[in-house]
C-alpha cells in the first residue's frame, strides 16, 4: 500500500496546478521502493503507483483546462448602457490577449519607415490578374507566373479571369503608383510601404507557411539609382536590428524589375563567422529588389523619361523569426499560447 499521507500531499500539489509533483521525489521514492517489494506484491503496488500518477496527470490537466477557459459571457443578454463600464458585459478579458508579436513587430516596421518620409498603404487580400502579373510586366503564359504557386478563385471576374490571393504584396505598385503620382508633379517623390497578407500554394515546413506578410517598397522621383535603394534599405536594417549590418546584393531576375537583386545582410547573430541562422554562411538572403522596371512604369502612367525608381519586397514573418530567434515560422499562425505569452 502506498503511504496515504504521501498520496494525499501529492494530491494537494496538483490540485493547486504544480506541475512538478510528476517529476517529484516523492514520486520517483515509490519506484524505488517498489523495487524492494516482495516479488508476489509487486505487481499490485505497481499498479497502485501507476495509477495515482494517472490521477495526478488529470487532476493537473483540469485545473489547466480551468485556468484556461474564459468565463462564458451571454452575448444575447440586454444591458443598461448607464452602468459603470466594469460591470457591463464584456466579451474578451483584456489580460486574456495580447497583440501578436507580427503585429507588434510591423508597427515597429512602419514607425521606422514614417520618420524616413514614406506613407503606408495597406495591401489587398484577393486580386485580380492584371495587378498580380500583366502590371508587373509579366506577359500572358509567361513561366515566370508559375514561379509564385499562386492560389485562385473558381469564381471569374467580368473578364473571364480567376480572382487571386496575392502572392506577393508587388499587386499594389500599380495602385500607389496611381494614386501617389501627384506628388511628382508636385515636386516631391513617391514614397510608400505596402504591408500585407500574402498566400502561397508551397509545401509547409520550418520556413515556409501558406500565409505570411510581406513588406513592398516604392520610391519613384527623378534620378533615382541603385544606390539610393541599397542605401534605403541598410538604414532601415541598421534601425531595426540596433546594430551595424554589411549588406550585399546579388544579381537575379524578377520581371518587374530592371536590374534585379537579392538583397543580402550580414548575419547579426555571428558577424559573419557563420551559424545554423545564416547556413554557416556569414550571409542571409532577405529580401528582392530592383529599380522598377520602364513597363511597370508606363502601366501606372508615369513618364520613363523624367522619373525612375526602385521597389523592394520581402517577408515580415522572416524579419522578425531573425530579431527573436524564433525558429519556425509555423508558430506565428500555430495559436499556440505558450508562444504568444512570450511577447506581452
Ligand atoms: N515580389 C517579389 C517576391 O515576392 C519580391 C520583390 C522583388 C518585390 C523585387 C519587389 C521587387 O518590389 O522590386 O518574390
Amino acid at each position: 500500500m502506498i503511504d496515504q499521507k504521501l498520496a494525499d500531499e501529492l494530491r494537494r500539489r496538483a490540485g493547486e496546478g504544480d506541475r512538478s509533483v510528476l517529476r517529484s521525489p516523492e514520486l520517483r521514492s515509490l519506484f524505488d521502493e517498489l523495487k524492494t517489494k516482495p516479488e508476489g506484491e509487486r505487481a499490485a503496488f505497481g499498479q497502485e503507483i501507476n495509477a495515482l500518477r494517472q490521477e495526478l496527470a488529470k487532476m493537473l490537466d483540469q485545473k489547466q483546462d480551468q485556468a484556461e477557459a474564459l468565463t462564458p459571457v451571454d452575448i444575447t443578454a440586454p444591458f443598461d448602457v448607464n452602468i459603470p463600464a466594469a460591470q457591463r458585459p464584456g466579451l474578451l478579458p483584456a489580460e486574456q490577449g495580447s497583440r501578436h508579436p507580427l503585429m507588434t513587430e510591423l508597427s515597429n516596421i512602419l514607425d521606422i519607415f514614417y520618420r524616413m518620409g514614406f506613407t503606408a498603404v495597406e495591401s489587398r487580400e484577393i486580386d485580380d490578374d492584371f495587378h498580380m502579373f500583366g502590371s508587373l510586366n509579366f506577359p500572358e503564359g509567361h513561366p515566370a507566373r508559375d514561379d509564385y504557386d499562386t492560389f485562385m478563385t473558381t469564381q471569374t471576374d467580368q473578364k473571364g479571369q480567376q480572382l487571386i490571393a496575392p502572392a506577393h504584396t508587388s499587386t499594389m505598385q500599380n495602385r500607389v503608383m496611381q494614386q501617389l503620382k501627384h506628388k511628382l508633379e508636385q515636386g516631391e517623390p513617391i514614397a510608400a510601404v505596402i504591408p500585407g497578407r500574402v498566400f502561397r500554394n508551397e509545401d509547409l515546413d520550418a520556413r515556409h507557411e501558406h500565409t505570411f506578410y510581406q513588406l513592398e517598397g516604392v520610391y519613384v522621383d527623378k534620378g533615382i539609382n541603385a544606390g539610393h535603394l541599397i542605401a534605403t534599405l541598410k538604414a532601415f536594417l541598421q534601425e531595426y536590428y540596433g546594430q551595424e549590418l554589411e549588406v550585399r546584393t546579388n544579381p537575379f531576375y524578377f520581371p518587374f524589375t530592371e536590374p534585379s537583386f537579392e538583397f543580402m545582410l550580414s548575419c547579426p547573430f555571428c558577424d559573419k563567422k557563420g551559424c545554423n541562422v545564416c547556413s554557416y554562411s556569414g550571409w542571409i538572403e532577405l529580401l528582392g529588389c530592383g529599380m522598377i522596371h520602364p513597363n511597370v512604369l508606363h502601366h501606372a502612367g508615369i513618364d520613363t523619361n523624367i522619373y525612375t525608381g526602385f521597389a523592394w519586397g520581402g517577408g515580415i514573418d522572416r524579419l522578425v523569426m531573425m530579431k527573436y530567434g524564433i525558429e519556425d515560422v509555423r508558430y506565428f499562425h500555430s495559436g499556440r499560447l505558450d508562444f504568444l505569452r512570450q511577447f506581452p
